[in-house]
């Protein structure tokens, strides 16, 4: 089985890998990253995104094997020093969340967001998470939480 290596989190991994091993499944089931979620097997839901080499990614559409070489961050690796990373917090401070299953994808992709647009309209941030699907807010308090976020980090 080929070795795939890259940098998860700030730290070196390397593991034994099948071919056809997706990058969640190599996030999930070998590095056991549990935070990344699965919600589909259509690459609709957008839990599993992730970020590798800065960008949001769903990682049930990458293999493994593909991001060798590569830098990615889960939201596990988010928080600095224990303090929540601004769009963490701002989840938090506007009920963002319910279930929370979505929650991993949608704040990934909201980071990504505003590392591309940093002061993004309702519009754009309802456009960017398109990729991202919950079942359970109703996606108000998440584009709160994401403006809020922005004015956060912005001033
Ligand atoms: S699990 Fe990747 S998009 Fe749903
Ligand atoms: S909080 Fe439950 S799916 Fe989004």
């Amino acid at each position: 089985m080929p070795t795939v290596t890259m940098t998860v989190n700030g730290q070196q991994v390397s593991r034994e890998v099948e071919g056809r091993t997706l990058l969640v499944q190599f996030l999930r089931e070998h590095l056991n990253l549990t935070g990344t979620h699965v919600g589909c097997d259509t690459s609709q839901c957008g839990a599993c995104v992730v970020h590798v080499d800065g960008k949001s990614v769903k990682s049930c559409t990458m293999l493994a094997a593909s991001a060798n070489g590569a830098k990615v961050t889960t939201i596990e690796g988010l928080a600095r020093n224990g303090e929540l990373h601004p769009v963490q917090a701002a989840f938090k401070e506007h009920h963002g969340l319910q279930c929370g299953f979505c929650t991993p994808g949608m704040v990934m992709s909201a980071v990504d967001l505003l590392q591309k647009n940093k002061n993004p309209s309702e519009h754009e941030i309802r456009e960017w998470l398109e990729g991202n699907i919950c079942r359970c807010t109703g996606y108000h308090n998440i584009v709160k939480a994401i403006d809020h976020a922005a004015k956060q980090m912005g001033s």
